[in-house]
């Protein structure tokens, strides 16, 4: 008895550290993923209305795989985005994890619960796992629709011959945003 409360009160400071240090790191994944829609959409946007979505093809091709390295370099969080259908073959292939989760998004989205509320932060041993989904809006439509333009159709074959994130209707899951952190 006398020795039970020393390991009960260890016990009690390791969990309630645990929850408050997942805490701050849901934050800053948040943060992360705020920062690469933040840079990614205005540039996706901009080419889109200069030069259409072929232009835009040709900048998020080199926009996207950028701003996942350089943040994860800036941050210490590995940064990436991933699909059960990618496009990008080198660097969008889901993981176990990240594949389970991408089916558990679905089958919520399916169920009627919007991208944007999709997410989940997970600790594996020392290591820091978070996925937020990304919704398919009206603007993605253009390059991960169904009935492409054919223009379209050319250019994502020039630049991914191996293509699978066409076909999407709005409101399903496109695809996540995956961080990781080691502690
Ligand atoms: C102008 C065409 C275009 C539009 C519009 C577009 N994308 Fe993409 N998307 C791409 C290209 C090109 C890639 C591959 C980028 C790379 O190499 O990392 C891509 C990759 C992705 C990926 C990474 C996983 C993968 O399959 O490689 C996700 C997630 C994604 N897009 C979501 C979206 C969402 C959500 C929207 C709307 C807000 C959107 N995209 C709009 C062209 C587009």
């Amino acid at each position: 008895m006398t020795r039970a409360l020393p390991v009960l009160l260890l016990l009690c400071s390791t969990c309630a550290l645990g929850a408050a240090q997942q805490e701050q790191l849901q934050q800053e994944a948040r943060a992360l993923v705020q920062q690469f829609v933040g840079q990614l959409k205005p540039q996706l946007q901009q080419a889109m209305q200069e030069g259409g979505p072929t232009r835009a093809i040709a900048v998020c091709a080199t926009a996207a795989p950028t701003i996942a390295d350089s943040l994860s370099e800036s941050s210490g969080w590995r940064v990436r985005r991933v699909s059960l259908q990618q496009r990008n073959a080198s660097r969008a292939v889901p993981d176990k994890w990240e594949r389970a989760v991408l089916l558990q998004f679905d089958a919520s989205a399916s169920a009627g619960e919007k991208p944007m509320n999709l997410h989940l932060g997970e600790l594996q041993g020392t290591r820091y796992r978070y996925m937020q989904a990304q919704g398919a809006e009206a603007i993605c439509l253009t390059c991960h629709g169904e009935n492409l333009a054919q223009p379209v159709i050319d250019a994502l074959q020039q630049y991914y011959p191996d293509d699978m994130a066409t076909g999407y209707q709005l409101g399903q899951v496109r695809g996540a945003i995956s961080l990781s952190r080691e502690m």
